[in-house]
């Protein structure tokens, strides 16, 4: 798989990390022992990053427990997501708990309570248990105010949703994570697994083919990571087989422009069910 480095001053990552939203958020076997595998599945194709929330119910938990002996192979980007006063505090404890005391990246999730949540962040970065602090949104809405986090120089990487159905992050927000350096990681790479509703005309999965992708889900990866700008994309499953197919879009040959349009225009149709 391929490595991009994460922004001008971060380290070096495969491309292909794993989301957690949803999928990871189960209780007590045999469900526990499925994400167990996946990890070990996704860390054996290649995979680095894992990114998960306290927002995400049992996520931080049993992404911990499925990396265990395990944990210094991966890059743990996770989040602060308080809503109230002290819950700033309780979910870093937990977080530094369940990763072994240590947090690759740490998030602002959708600019939560900003105001205290950056300032502990960048304290724990001083003091290493943190190595770099992030911001993430997944509303156009929020772009602005992310934007001005972006530019203030205080945060390492942003996370943002990018898929061949929606570009509007892309097109607002990338130039300037370009300009600045900052590590670029993309959320809702499969729109949340909507765009696999949308079946794919054959002679596109064809002429797609000697790109190396057999997949339509390796098509919409493939087609993120064809935009130099993005470092890591996060796809989420819960089904065992799955890391290792999102693993393998992660490597060249990328679609060119023309390619990429050709994809898009599928969303440009109406919505055909999938069988
Ligand atoms: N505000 C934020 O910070 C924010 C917001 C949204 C997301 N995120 C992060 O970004 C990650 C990814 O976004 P997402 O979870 O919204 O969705 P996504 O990765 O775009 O899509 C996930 C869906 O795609 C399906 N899928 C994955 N690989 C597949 C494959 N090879 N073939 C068929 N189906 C496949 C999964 O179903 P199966 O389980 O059946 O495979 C799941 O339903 C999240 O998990 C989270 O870590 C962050």
């Amino acid at each position: 798989m391929e490595m991009r480095r994460l922004g001008s001053r971060g380290p070096s990552l495969p491309v292909v990390g794993m989301g957690t939203w949803k999928t990871f958020d189960v209780r007590g076997d045999p469900a526990e022992r499925v994400r167990h595998q996946l990890v070990s599945e996704a860390l054996r194709a290649g995979t680095r990053l894992f990114d998960s929330s306290p927002m995400y119910g049992e996520a931080e938990r049993v992404l911990g427990e499925a990396l265990g002996h395990h944990r210094k192979e991966a890059f743990v980007a996770t989040k602060v997501w308080a809503k109230v006063e002290g819950e700033r505090d309780e979910q870093i404890a937990s977080a530094l708990r369940f990763f072994q005391g240590q947090v690759d990246l740490y998030q602002i999730h959708n600019l939560s309570r900003q105001a205290e949540v950056l300032p502990k962040l960048l304290e724990l970065r001083s003091t290493g248990q943190v190595s770099w602090v992030g911001a993430t949104h997944y509303r156009r809405e929020a772009f602005g105010d992310l934007a001005d986090l972006m530019s203030s120089g205080k945060i390492d990487t942003v996370q943002v949703p990018y898929n061949a159905r929606d570009r509007e992050a892309a097109d607002r927000l990338l130039p300037l994570a370009e300009e600045l350096g900052l590590g670029v990681l993309v959320m809702k790479p499969l729109g949340t697994g909507d765009l696999l509703h949308q079946v794919p005309p054959r002679d596109l999965m064809e002429r797609l083919r000697p790109k190396g992708v057999a997949t339509w889900a390796q098509v919409l990866l493939k087609w993120v990571l064809s935009d130099p700008r993005v470092d890591v994309v996060l796809p989420a499953t819960s089904v065992v087989g799955r890391p290792t197919e999102n693993a393998a879009s992660g490597s060249p040959p990328w679609f060119d422009e023309e390619e990429r349009e050709a994809v898009s225009r599928v969303f440009s149709k109406p919505a055909q069910a999938s069988s």
